[in-house]
């Protein structure tokens, strides 16, 4: 475990996933659902705020079945709106799949899924795609980066599939948000894994979603870069009122969010509000192998 000013991780193993998609649709305004979860936090300036907040996911004896894999057996839980929220769990215990479905990118075998205000369940296809786009920023494990378009191209991709009106200048500031300014104009094969990911992290935050989902962004970087998302991360959600649900494997990393969600063996095995690495740490030994 490193020490929380050098959080960092690993690189860690990919998961494929279909990138960003077809335009058009609509989201409808908001469901209101109180958080049923421990009642307050801290927010950042050392005070504590009341966590009564609307919840902008829900999900409900969530399953994904693969075959004969139960890659999640009955999830059930809630993200308030501006919560940063980890989720843990040893590999393979269903983290991946956890966020796509909550994210609408995978359809769930069954179960109910709540995001943004949006029954996910009732959209077709082309209203997910909708939904995704104007609502939702995902950071892939394999970061998904399209290799013919250079870094500033990747990064504006989801405001051009949204026809959404853009400046250069733009991508040049979401790439400073990440440290990757001066590599506008390089192809993803010429970037290392690390840069790619915060290429990967500067493209979901371009839209200014209302959730961001990120799996293992800081996977493949150094404890430095690590940080710096990290820290990023925390901005969005302590600032902008943005929620932020990210998967990681690294207690220091957790540690920035104001709650862990454990999984194990596509179940909930517990949560921690207001983590401590140390606290982390000894949560995650008592789970079992890693
Ligand atoms: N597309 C798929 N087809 C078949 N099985 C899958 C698929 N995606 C995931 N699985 C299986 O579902 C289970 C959960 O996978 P998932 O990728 O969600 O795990 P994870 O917790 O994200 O693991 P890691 O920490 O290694 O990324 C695993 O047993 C995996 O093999
Ligand atoms: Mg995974």
């Amino acid at each position: 475990m490193a020490d929380r000013p050098d959080g960092g991780g690993k690189a860690r193993s990919q998961v494929h996933n279909p990138t960003l998609s077809r335009i058009s649709g609509i989201a409808t305004p908001g469901w209101c659902l109180h958080h049923p979860g421990s009642p307050r936090w801290g927010d950042g300036d050392g005070r504590a705020r009341d966590r009564t907040l609307s919840c902008v996911i829900q999900v409900e004896e969530l399953r994904k079945t693969y075959g004969r894999v139960d890659a999640l057996a009955g999830v059930t839980f809630a993200v308030g709106t501006g919560e940063f929220v980890a989720v843990m769990g040893p590999s393979g215990s269903g983290k991946s799949t956890l966020l796509q479905c909550a994210a609408g990118l995978e359809r769930p075998t069954s179960g109910r899924v709540r995001l943004a205000g949006v029954e996910v369940g009732e959209l077709d296809e082309t209203g997910l795609a909708a939904l995704r786009r104007e609502r939702i920023g995902f950071v892939f494990q394999a970061y998904n980066l399209l290799p013919a378009l250079d870094v500033a191209d990747n990064i504006t991709l989801p405001l051009r599939l949204a026809g959404r009106p853009f400046e250069r200048r733009q991508a040049a500031e979401a790439a400073a948000r990440v440290g990757m300014a001066d590599r506008l104009t390089h192809r993803p094969a010429e970037l290392s894994g690390g840069q790619q990911q915060r290429v990967a992290l500067a493209r979901a935050l371009i839209t200014t979603p209302e959730v961001i989902f990120a799996d293992e962004p800081t996977g493949a970087l150094d404890t430095r870069s690590a940080r710096q998302v990290l820290e990023l991360l925390r901005d969005l959600v302590d600032r902008s009122g943005q929620t932020v649900v990210m998967v990681t494997h690294d207690p220091v990393a957790a540690s920035y969010a104001h709650r862990i969600v454990f999984l194990a063996d596509g179940r909930l095995a517990g949560q921690i509000d207001a983590p401590s690495p140390e606290l982390v740490a000894e949560r995650m030994t008592k789970l079992g192998d890693w």
